[in-house]
């Protein structure tokens, strides 16, 4: 065959296998597969029972009793310990919790899991229903304001998100200035870092400490962020194409849009595939928001501190960037082509099993049940894939999920595929480079940050967040001049700094 009926064959197949994904992913046939009905009948579940009471605590060290008060909710106040003290040298209890295992420093109305019983909701509505139901604009309406809108408050929240979707050309000509090999969540860090620098209007800083008081410029904010995020997140992916940015279009819905920029060369009437744009659109539903997950604790964390909203989210973002977080979707492809074929999957997990590496896409903090998003995903990757095909990875990636989850180190650990999991494989099938699945995960989670940023500024309990530490290195130690020092031979030190070749080829000459 020539090339050219090579190519002609590959449209072809191409627009058949388009085709077939269009019948099967509507969203109302997606429900006639069964693909997305809910598939967690947690409403089943009662919702837990008033805890108030108190607890007695007696010190076995000094016999003394002390009660603390516990909330409805179940919680005592880690600052109550403060009061159990031994003696005058000490300074009171601490918890002392490495990785936050059991410490909620906030309340929070936003979104509910329960990682025994995988369940996942969003300000109580399940997330399978929202995902088979509902819109990412939708749900990012709900997860901000705390319930669906009615249709002028939609049409009013989306009208306001593309009116926000044009960046400034300086953060866009920064991300062009970025080398084109960058990691594309390293640029995103920049340029939400840069928002910064570009609404100085919106800055605590420069004009006070209470401008985010005002409702109007908090909304302003939150626009801002869910418009613009698509837009850069689009410019960041056509630098890596070498392609300059195109601009938002407003006739598009939300993920449309997003496609649009990816793929529309500029052309103002391309249109995304409808199909394509609504399993898209599932997938940022269901990465919109997770509770106090580690990026999303850090726009919190740096938010307490009064800085403004854009920083906060850099800093969360690159937080997200992760391998064991948001990472993870990147880092399951790499780990799926190292391993290449089924006959390797074997040797691969006694090689996790011996902990040579982690599987990754696998285990969560706390899902030890299934993640509910991954029931979605592979539901939803299962329509995909029988539509595109499958790949010799795909293979890979089921039969690995498969040999894991009969393996006793895996069921003894609770370890199931997460969201990454199957995110990833989608991606893939999508033809989106591994590099930028992250960023696709950064997009929808957007709106959870900005809950939370906007809870914590209600919040009456907020304060700057400090955590404490448990001292443990030398007590008291007096300076000595560094001739009369004596070091010890496995006392820390600076090890060896590899110096490069054009270093040395610079050193030997003189005059430096
Ligand atoms: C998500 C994650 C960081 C949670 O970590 P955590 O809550 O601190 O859990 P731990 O690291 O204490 O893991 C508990 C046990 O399971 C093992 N484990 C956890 N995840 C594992 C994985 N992906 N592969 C192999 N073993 C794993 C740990 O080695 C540990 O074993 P041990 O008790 O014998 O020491 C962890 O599961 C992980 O690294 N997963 C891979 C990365 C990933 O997919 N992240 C995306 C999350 S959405």
């Amino acid at each position: 065959m020539s090339s050219n009926s090579d190519a002609a064959a590959a449209t072809v197949h191409a627009h058949g296998r388009l085709a077939m994904l269009a019948a099967h992913l509507l969203p109302s046939q997606l429900t006639h597969h069964g693909a997305l009905h809910p598939l967690h009948l947690s409403s089943q579940l009662p919702p837990p029972p008033n805890l108030a009471g108190t607890l007695t605590v007696v010190d076995e060290r000094t016999g003394k009793k002390y009660q603390l008060h516990v909330s409805k909710e179940g919680t005592v106040k880690a600052s109550e310990f403060k009061k159990i003290l031994t003696g005058k040298n000490d300074k009171g209890l601490k918890l002392y919790d490495p990785g936050y295992l059991n410490t909620a420093p906030v309340r929070s109305t936003i979104s509910y899991i329960d990682g025994d019983e995988g369940i996942l909701r969003y300000r109580g509505y399940p997330i399978e229903e929202l995902a088979d139901k509902s819109t990412f604009t939708e749900v990012s309406y709900l997860i901000m304001y705390g319930s669906l809108p009615s249709e002028s408050q939609l049409a009013e929240w989306e009208f306001a998100i593309s009116q926000h979707s044009a960046v400034p050309q300086g953060v866009l000509d920064m991300i062009q200035s970025m080398p084109h090999d960058a990691h594309p969540m390293g640029v995103l860090v920049n340029a939400m870092s840069a928002l910064s620098v570009f609404h100085p209007d919106a800055n605590p800083a420069l004009r006070g400490l209470d401008i985010y008081d005002s409702k109007q410029i908090r909304d302003k904010q939150i626009t801002r962020v869910i418009g613009k995020i698509t837009t850069i997140a689009a410019a960041v992916y056509l630098r890596m194409a070498g392609r300059p940015p195109v601009l938002p279009s407003n006739l598009l819905s939300y993920t449309e849009n997003f496609l649009y920029m990816l793929d529309s060369f500029g052309n103002r009437s391309y249109k995304p595939n409808p199909q394509l744009t609504r399993a898209l659109d599932i997938i940022f539903i269901l990465h919109a928001e997770h509770e106090m997950n580690c990026s999303t604790s850090a726009v919190r964390h740096l938010a307490s501190s009064g800085v403004d909203v854009y920083t906060a989210i850099a800093g969360a973002v690159g937080a997200l960037y992760g391998p064991l977080h948001g990472g993870a979707n990147e880092a399951v492809l790499k780990m799926l082509s190292e391993i290449g074929t089924v006959q390797n999957i074997p040797e691969f997990i006694e090689g996790v099993k011996a902990r040579k590496r982690k599987l990754s896409g696998f285990g969560h903090r706390v899902y030890k049940n299934y993640d509910p998003r991954a029931k979605v995903l592979r539901k939803l990757a299962e329509e995909v894939f029988s539509i595109v095909g499958r790949d010799p990875l795909i293979e890979v990636a089921v039969s690995l999920e498969k040999i894991a989850l009969s393996d006793e180190y895996f069921i003894k650990r609770k370890l199931y595929p997460n969201v990454d999991f199957y995110s990833g494989l989608i991606y893939r099938a999508m033809g989106f480079p591994p590099e930028y699945f992250t960023v696709l995960f950064a997009i929808p989670r957007m709106a959870g940050y900005l809950a939370h940023w906007r809870e914590s500024l209600d919040d009456p309990d907020t304060k700057i967040l400090r955590p404490q530490q448990v001292y443990v290195g030398e007590w008291l130690r007096h300076y000595t001049q560094v001739n009369v020092r004596t070091t010890s031979s496995d006392a820390d030190k600076l090890g060896e700094v590899a110096i490069s070749n054009a270093s040395k080829r610079r050193l030997a000459g003189s005059g430096v």
